[in-house]
């Protein structure tokens, strides 16, 4: 399913660019980055959002102490993120 239309990125494109470890993309803004476009519109952010959060989730998110301590995947706000509102 395509959950940016802007950058025609699926669902599935987004879990694949996910992985554990403090470089793992936190915001949508990332997730774009990661997949080698940029936020424009800001529509998708929500649902590229819950989409992290949902695979980070089904993960267990077995990060290390030091990953976990700077994890800012729960405390993401939109202004963090890169995208004007
Ligand atoms: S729908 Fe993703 S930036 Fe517009």
């Amino acid at each position: 399913m395509i959950v940016c239309s802007c950058n025609v990125l699926s669902d599935r494109a987004v879990r694949a660019c996910l992985h554990r470890g403090p470089d793992c993309p936190r915001t949508p803004a990332q997730v774009q980055a990661c997949l080698g476009c940029s936020p424009k519109c800001g529509r998708c952010a929500r649902t590229i959002r819950n989409i992290l959060q949902n695979a980070l989730d089904e993960a267990g998110h077995a990060c290390t102490a030091t990953c976990a301590s700077s994890c800012s995947l729960v405390k993401v706000q939109p202004a963090e993120e890169g995208i004007a509102a």
